[in-house]
């Protein structure tokens, strides 16, 4: 296995809307970003990924781009970025880009003059389709509610929007596109920035004819088997590689909805022609419904251990892992597979640091930060879950109640609530009004708070960094083989690496309860030493009692 610097990276997750805000507008910023570099730094992390600062209209809260070379007006300036830029390089730390390909918004200029008339020269920059007797050309449902089809007044056609109407699909079969984009990555990388994490890339070539696809039993048909892993991605993906990537040192990560480890292995290979790695979702759907996400069933341990072995063991050797429970897409996973609790946090931090891949921590997953009690459905802000509250609710599909408790545990909104910085007004994230609710519990869980407390969720990610990054036993954990101990155990997440002769035993109890432990036989060790625990010490026993989510690492070579 080829050694390198984004195989031995922490990466940390910003979402700068709510990391912090320098200027009172209740909007997070990059001045705020640049003045916690040195908390980042003591976190231990050397990769940052920014979530995207680009100029945006905010439908999506930047995830609809209407310039890809200039900085939304809320978050600074470009000379900022590059202050941003220099401070983070100057602490080691490196800044990889959102790349938002998939679609622009409908306020880019290539689309102003995209819609603007039938033969505009941009007209096939996007996927313009005529109606089908008078309707929408296929069954497809954006991911955010309603038809993926827009109907345009102007043209008399329909164009093509996987997401909200504002964020229309770009397209990529037309050879121009491409330029245009790799153009623009080009002038980023030659800003020094250190790679891309890229938006739903596995999106950008649609299935032949579009055709109509299953509805899963909602009303649309589901898009994502119209665009997931089409017919020309991967070599899209090569030529991009070919022309930008493989010219620069990067780290590069394909946000692949729908990928499975097949498709892994061809975005992820370690030939490294396309990607160094991919965000994959199996384990991050363990708990959705039949039709949606909008669902309150618990994740099962042994179905996520299930799932995450598998990709541990498949992708070994020939592709390379991401290793993420939380992003701004998910909820806090300290309310979804946790209690809330501290120890929790810790005991789920240890499961994902001591796996093989690279770990991502977002924003307050550090701190141990929680879903958000937001209550009525005016107080959230993410078009996603309005837009389902309202279709589904309108459309008698769902009760209002029992939809709002699901939309509750499941919302994007849990995870951006404002960073928790201290228990002053606001949570230390502003001097003004937040443009989200702050969560009421930043009294207890801060940042401040934490890094006093020698025993805080903060000082234990920090120590599981250190011990990935910092210790002898740095490339064990990196590279070492990954094997799952105990698959059927309803309650213990345990697992051995090795390398090289060196070898760690990771247990875990995911449970509030206290539960019995036997190590299986076939790992020995003589003298055990304990890494990591979130408890005081307890020995190492074939037999053991775990109590409530402890968390044990042991060096058994
Ligand atoms: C995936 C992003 O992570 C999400 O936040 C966004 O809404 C969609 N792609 C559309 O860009």
């Amino acid at each position: 296995m080829t050694k390198t610097w984004w195989k031995e990276s922490v990466v940390y997750q910003i979402y700068p809307r709510s990391f912090c805000d320098s200027d009172g507008d209740g909007i997070g910023d990059l001045k705020g970003i640049r003045s916690k570099l040195d908390y980042l730094k003591e976190l231990g992390i050397n990769v940052i990924w920014l979530s995207p600062v680009y100029k945006s209209p905010n439908d999506d809260n930047g995830y609809d781009i209407s310039d890809y070379q200039d900085i939304m007006t809320e978050f600074g300036t470009m000379k900022d970025f590059d202050e941003l830029l220099e401070a983070a390089h100057d602490r080691g730390i490196r800044i990889v880009m959102d790349l938002v390909v998939n679609h622009t918004s409908d306020e880019h200029p290539w689309f102003i003059e995209s819609r603007s008339s039938r033969d505009n020269p941009k007209r096939n920059y996007y996927i313009w389709r005529e109606a089908v007797d008078g309707h929408e050309p296929n069954n497809w449902g954006s991911s955010f509610s309603g038809s993926a089809w827009q109907w345009d007044e102007e043209t008399q056609m329909y164009y093509l929007h996987c997401f909200s109407k504002k964020q229309p699909d770009l397209n990529w079969e037309n050879p121009k596109v491409r330029d245009e984009i790799f153009e623009m990555m080009d002038w980023w990388c030659k800003k020094g920035i250190d790679g891309f994490r890229m938006d739903v890339i596995s999106m950008i070539s649609k299935k032949e004819g579009l055709p109509d696809v299953p509805t899963d039993g909602g009303l649309y048909g589901n898009c994502m088997y119209g665009t997931c892993n089409g017919p020309h991605v991967h070599e899209y993906l090569q030529e991009m590689n070919q022309r930008v990537l493989s010219r620069y040192d990067l780290m590069t990560v394909g946000e692949c909805a729908g990928v499975t480890i097949e498709e892994a292995k061809k975005y992820a290979n370690a030939e490294n022609t396309e990607l160094n790695m991919v965000f994959q979702f199996e384990h991050t759907s363990l708990d959705a419904g039949p039709s949606d996400k909008w669902c309150k069933k618990r994740i099962s341990l042994p179905e996520l251990k299930e799932n995450l072995s598998k990709w541990e063991r498949e992708l070994e050797g020939v592709a390379w892992n991401s290793l993420y429970f939380c992003n701004h897409d998910q909820p806090r996973i300290v309310s979804r597979l946790g209690d809330g609790s501290a120890l929790s946090a810790k005991c789920i931090g240890t499961i994902l640091h001591m796996m093989q891949g690279t770990p991502y921590v977002y924003q307050g997953e550090e701190l141990g930060m929680t879903n958000c009690p937001f209550g009525p459905i005016e107080n959230y802000r993410d078009l996603e879950s309005i837009n389902a509250y309202h279709e589904l609710t309108e459309a008698g599909l769902r009760q209002p109640e029992e939809l709002l408790e699901c939309i509750a545990y499941k919302s994007r909104d849990n995870a951006r609530t404002p960073m928790q910085w201290n228990d002053k007004k606001s949570a230390g994230f502003t001097e003004g009004t937040p443009w989200i609710m702050v969560n009421p519990n930043y009294t207890e869980i801060n940042a401040e708070k934490e890094m006093a407390d020698p025993d805080s969720v903060f000082h234990y990610y920090r120590k599981l960094i250190a011990l990935r990054r910092f210790s002898e036993w740095s490339d064990l954990i990196v590279y070492g083989h990954y094997e799952l101990l105990a698959p059927e155990d309803p309650h213990v997440f345990a697992y051995t690496r090795e390398y090289q002769g060196q070898k760690l035993l990771v247990i875990c109890n995911v449970s509030d309860k206290k539960v019995p432990f036997q190590v299986p036989d076939s790992v020995s060790w003589q003298k055990p030493e304990k890494l990591m625990g979130n408890y005081e010490k307890q020995a190492l026993a074939r037999k053991m009692e775990m109590k409530p989510w402890e968390a044990m690492v042991w060096s058994i070579s």
